[in-house]
């Protein structure tokens, strides 16, 4: 049995080849890569796999029973990519691909939602069983503002009172390991979050009883945080998604109390509070 993985060289992706190869032997995993020169640290077979590229697909996907398609970082291009992929599974002969797609994909207040959308559909009609990972947050998307709000003295956002239930991308990748090696879970859809739910306000008082420093939550207009966030040096583009992704997570967006993540751990997801002192530590 062999299980293929996309964007292997991805920050997702490594963690997922890393607890793959605690699980089954190392022959039976396939990393599908752009670049097959950036996975040889991985210690598995490396094949090159460019979602653009519809000709090299389907040969690369010889052998692979099982595809985890991992979602395409080329935000506005992913529709187009994963209909390449899923075409090549499907003539290749795979047998079930797995998906990582975004928390209630199909409810979903954020503008992310509409590819994953289109490509779960088009795995319904590609008639290959699957199952949906419907990822979360990851708590890495805030913690990655830790310098900024320590440097600027404040959390900035947009997200209100909404409470975000993210869970570290170490939590989706571990269980995404779990399902891609468990039987019987073609069809499932899993919502897919972490245990805890807390506002930007609650992440502003983590930072600041770890770090001794008083850093307030700012809630600012999803202009005014755009703004900033331009001013800081982030491209426009991006700049308004970050805040208009703040004012899907003051909707509910990030919400989830299924606690589904936690039951395919074994566990609980791992607490915020790891991971502000993770991102702390990084800084040194
Ligand atoms: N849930 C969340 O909070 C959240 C946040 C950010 C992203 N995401 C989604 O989750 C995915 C995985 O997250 P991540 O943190 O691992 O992102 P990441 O580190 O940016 O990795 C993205 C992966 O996609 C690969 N990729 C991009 N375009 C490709 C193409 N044309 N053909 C083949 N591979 C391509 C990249 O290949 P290279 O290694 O060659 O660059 C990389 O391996 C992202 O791509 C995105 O769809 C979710």
């Amino acid at each position: 049995m062999s299980i293929g993985v996309t964007g292997a060289t991805g920050q997702l992706g490594r963690m997922v080849i890393r607890n793959l190869k605690q699980k089954v032997p190392v022959s039976d995993i396939v990393a599908l890569v752009r670049d097959p020169a950036k996975a040889v640290d991985l210690g598995v077979t490396a094949r090159a796999f460019d979602y653009t590229r519809p000709g090299i697909l389907e040969p690369a996907l010889g052998g692979i029973d099982t595809l985890l398609l991992i979602s395409s970082s080329e935000v506005g291009q992913r529709a187009p990519q994963h209909a390449n992929v899923i075409a090549a599974a499907k003539k290749a002969g795979v047998k079930w691909i797995v998906y990582t797609s975004l928390l209630r994909a199909d409810t979903s207040p954020l503008n992310l939602a509409a590819e994953h959308v289109q490509t779960e559909a088009m795995l319904k009609k590609a008639g290959v069983p699957h199952t949906l990972l419907r990822n979360g947050w990851y708590t890495e998307n805030y913690t990655g503002s830790v310098p900024a709000a320590l440097a600027n003295g404040a959390f900035f956002g947009s997200a209100g009172e909404g409470r975000i239930s993210s869970a570290p991308r170490a939590d989706y990748a571990e269980a995404a390991a779990v399902v891609l090696t468990s039987k019987g879970q073609a069809g499932k859809v899993y919502e897919l979050a972490g245990d805890q739910a807390y506002t930007l306000a609650d992440l502003a008082a983590e930072i600041s009883r770890q770090t001794g420093r008083s850093i307030p939550y700012a809630n600012l207009p999803e202009s005014e945080y755009a703004a900033a966030l331009k001013g800081a040096g982030l491209p426009e583009g991006l700049a308004a998604a970050i805040a208009s992704w703040d004012v899907g997570a003051s909707k509910g967006g990030l919400f989830d109390d299924g606690h589904q993540l936690s039951k395919l751990l074994g566990r609980p997801t791992t607490p915020l509070s790891t991971v502000v002192a993770q991102a702390l530590q990084a800084m040194g």
